[in-house]
C-alpha cells in the first residue's frame, strides 16, 4: 500500500474533544479514494457505491501529520474495490482502517459501464503508454 497523501491536523479539523473529527477524516478518505479510482479506471465519472465498517483505531491530535494509504484489492466489471489505512506519519501508529470501499465506473448516461481494467496501473506505466519517456 502506498501512502501518497499527507494531511496536517489543524484546529478546524478537530471535534469538541480536541481530537481529529471523524467526519473530516472520512471526507479526506472519500476524496482520496475517488481520485485513486479515477486514475485507475481512466474515467472521471466514478461514484462511491459502498463503504464497509470503519474502525477508528486511535485518535489524532492537532499538529499531527497523518498519511492516507489506499490500494485496489479487486477489479470487477464496472466496479473497483479499494482498501484504506490512515496512520500517523511519524509514529506509524494506525488511526483508522476501512476494509472495503467500492466505486462504480459510470458511462455518459450515468449508468454503470464496464471499465476494462484488471490490475493496478502505476504512474510510470501510464506515462509509457502515453509515449512519454522517463
Ligand atoms: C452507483 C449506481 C449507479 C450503481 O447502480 P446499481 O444499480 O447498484 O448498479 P449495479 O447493480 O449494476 O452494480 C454496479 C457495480 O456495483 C457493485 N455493487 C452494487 N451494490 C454493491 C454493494 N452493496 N456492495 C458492493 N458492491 C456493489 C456491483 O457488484 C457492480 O460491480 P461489478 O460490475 O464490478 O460486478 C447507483 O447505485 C447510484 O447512483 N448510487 C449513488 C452513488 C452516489 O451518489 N454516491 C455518493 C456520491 S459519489
Amino acid at each position: 500500500m502506498n501512502f501518497h497523501t499527507r494531511k496536517w491536523v489543524k484546529p478546524e479539523d478537530l471535534n469538541p474533544n480536541g481530537t481529529l473529527f471523524g467526519g473530516s477524516l472520512l471526507r479526506w478518505i472519500d476524496e482520496e479514494a475517488a481520485i485513486y479510482a479515477i486514475v485507475q479506471l481512466g474515467n472521471q465519472r466514478v461514484v462511491t457505491k459502498y463503504i464497509s465498517e470503519i474502525n477508528f483505531v486511535s485518535a489524532s491530535r492537532q499538529g499531527d501529520i497523518i498519511e492516507l494509504g489506499i490500494t485496489a484489492t479487486e477489479f470487477g466489471r464496472t466496479s473497483i474495490t479499494l482498501t484504506c489505512e490512515v496512520r500517523n506519519k511519524i509514529t506509524r501508529k494506525s488511526i483508522l482502517t476501512v476494509e472495503k470501499m467500492v466505486f462504480v465506473n459510470l458511462g455518459d448516461d450515468g449508468l454503470p459501464a464496464p471499465h476494462g481494467r484488471t490490475e493496478i496501473k502505476y504512474v510510470k506505466d501510464q506515462f509509457q503508454e502515453d509515449g512519454i519517456k522517463d
